[in-house]
Parts: C-alpha cells; sequence; structure tokens
C-alpha cells in the first residue's frame, strides 16, 4: 500500500470533499440528537503543505495551489465553501503556523486539515467520532493527534470491517465517510459490500463515499450495482470535473454519492459545486452539479 495523502492535501478533490463533509454535518446538526461520525478511511488527521513537494523518492509538485490556493483572496465564495476555508484558517492558526493562511498565493498555507479534524472539531457535546485508519505510520500520526480527545476514538484497523463494526451505534444517527485510495481493483466491490451492510445496520444513516473520475465507464458499473440494491434511500452524487473526460488530464474529476443526505442539502451542494467548476478548471469541459440517484420521496 502505497497511497500517502499528504501529496495531495488541499487538491481539488479534497476542496470538493472537505466542504462537502462539512456542509452534510452542519445540516445534520440542525436536529439536536447526538450523531456519530465514522471516518473509515481517516488518512493522518493533518497535513504539513510545505513537506507536500516532497516524494518518498523524488521530488513532486504539489497540488494544493490548484485547489485551494485558488480559492484563496477571492471575495465572491458561496457559504459552504466560506465556512470551509475559514475551518482551514483555524486549523492553520492553531496548528502553530508561523506564516498563517495567506490571502494571497504568493504568501503559501503552511498546514492543512483531513477530515477528521475537520469533522472533529465541529463536533458538539452529544456527538462522538470514530477514526479508522489501516496504515501503521498513518495511524500513529492520527492517533497522537486526537491524543486526550474525549468523544474522539482512533482504531488502527480496516475501515470496511468498521462499517459492520461499529453500527448500528447507541445514538441511531451517524455519518459514514467513505474515502479510499482506489489503488486495488476491488475497491468499489468493498464500498458496495460496506454500503450494503451499513444500510441494513442503519437504514436512515447517511453515507458520503469519495470516488475519482478517471474512466466514467466504471463509475456508471457503480451506480448500476448500487441501483440493484433493494430498497436503496434516496441519494444523489456531488460531481467536479476540473476538465471533460477529453480534455488529457489523468484524474479529470471526482465524485461524492450521498446516500440519505440531509433534507435540503441537495440545492446548496449544487451551487457549490457548478462554482467551483470553472474556478478550478484544469482543461475544458469542466463542470459540476448534483444529480439524484433516487430523489427524495
Ligand atoms: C484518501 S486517504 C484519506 C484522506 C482523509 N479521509 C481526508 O480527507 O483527510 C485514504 C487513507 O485510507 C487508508 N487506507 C487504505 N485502505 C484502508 C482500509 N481498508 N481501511 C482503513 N484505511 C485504509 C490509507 O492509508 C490512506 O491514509
Amino acid at each position: 500500500m502505497n497511497y500517502r495523502h499528504q501529496f495531495h492535501a488541499g487538491n481539488f478533490a479534497d476542496v470538493l470533499k472537505h466542504s462537502v463533509l462539512l456542509h452534510l454535518l452542519r445540516a445534520l446538526q440542525t436536529k439536536e440528537k447526538g450523531l456519530l461520525y465514522l471516518d473509515t478511511h481517516a488518512g493522518r488527521g493533518g497535513y504539513d503543505l510545505s513537506a507536500a513537494a516532497s516524494g518518498t523518492t523524488l521530488a513532486r509538485k504539489p497540488e494544493w495551489p490548484h485547489g485551494l490556493g485558488r480559492l484563496l483572496g477571492r471575495s465572491d465564495l458561496p457559504p459552504e465553501l466560506a465556512s470551509y476555508l475559514e475551518a482551514v484558517q483555524t486549523f492553520d492558526r492553531a496548528t502553530g503556523s508561523k506564516t498563517p493562511l495567506a490571502a494571497s498565493i504568493d504568501e503559501p498555507p503552511r498546514f492543512y486539515p483531513g477530515s477528521p479534524w475537520l469533522a472533529a472539531s465541529h463536533l458538539r457535546p452529544q456527538d462522538r467520532a470514530i477514526l479508522c485508519e489501516r496504515q501503521p505510520d498513518e495511524a500513529a500520526a492520527l492517533t497522537s493527534e486526537f491524543a486526550g480527545r474525549r468523544r474522539v476514538s482512533v482504531q488502527t484497523m480496516d475501515g470496511y470491517t468498521a462499517v459492520r463494526a461499529t453500527l448500528p451505534p447507541p445514538e441511531r444517527r451517524a455519518l459514514v465517510l467513505i474515502d479510499p485510495p482506489f489503488e486495488t481493483a476491488d475497491e468499489w466491490g468493498s464500498i458496495l459490500g460496506a454500503l450494503e451492510a451499513g444500510l441494513a445496520r442503519l437504514p436512515g444513516g447517511t453515507f458520503a463515499v469519495w470516488y475519482p473520475l478517471t474512466t466514467r465507464a466504471r463509475v456508471d458499473v457503480f451506480y448500476r450495482q448500487l441501483l440493484a440494491f433493494r430498497d436503496l434511500p434516496p441519494c444523489y452524487t456531488v460531481e467536479l470535473l476540473i476538465g471533460g473526460e477529453d480534455a488529457g488530464l489523468k484524474l479529470w474529476g471526482c465524485g461524492l454519492l450521498v446516500i440519505n443526505p440531509p433534507w435540503g442539502s441537495a440545492r446548496p451542494l449544487d451551487t457549490l459545486a457548478r462554482w467551483l467548476a470553472p474556478v478550478l478548471a484544469q482543461g475544458p469541459g469542466a463542470t459540476g452539479g448534483v444529480h439524484w440517484l433516487v430523489p427524495e420521496r
């Protein structure tokens, strides 16, 4: 397993994933009852962007300037992106940046929060989080990031097993983020298996699955397999294409499948994805938006 999120932190895919995650969490928190946030593929919790350019053996081009970097200094951000950027800035300062996230790309940010930190920093007293990471070094960093934090439990384990092991939670409410590295051919099958098991255990749970757009065909097969589930609850996809399929990009976009989305979340996320498309475009054909697979009843 070679994947290290360090190299991708703050890229266009993180911007979409993390702004959508924050919106979903806040929308679920409009109900008073506590919830469980389960992060099946948590990573190390936070990232030093100044180290993102050095690969394990070769220097690498940092990806954040074409993601997070393009949002800095803009005064026209939709509300969901403004709160995401504010959360990033808070993390940067809290992590002790000497050069807090600046309003210009000429003054680069230093620290970037991963999904565990973004979610954990927005928990209410009645909420809790379980963060799973299988890679031992990443899990060790994650454990030290959250040492002493009540209501946050770090587990060094397979995230798909965690879905089966932790659902249903006593709260009977959950937001599950499934954000795998897609390094293995059977990743899509593992996701489908976890969703089937998760929905059987907690039919009303909210599941958000991040996926890359490298070949449209594979995603279409995934949707077809998902739509074959018996009693599939309402679900939509939020996709961001930074170029069309023919734009010559290896990763030309990404999306999140959201099952049991919070009521009313589709419209603001549609606005968010449409706004991001031209701003984060890297080739012709950039577009974004929400598409319902199973509409709200
Ligand atoms: C895309 S990164 C996660 C990024 C993180 N969710 C964020 O947004 O900040 C995927 C992570 O999953 C870990 N991983 C890979 N397979 C796993 C599995 N089966 N269970 C748990 N973690 C896994 C990798 O080590 C990697 O850290």
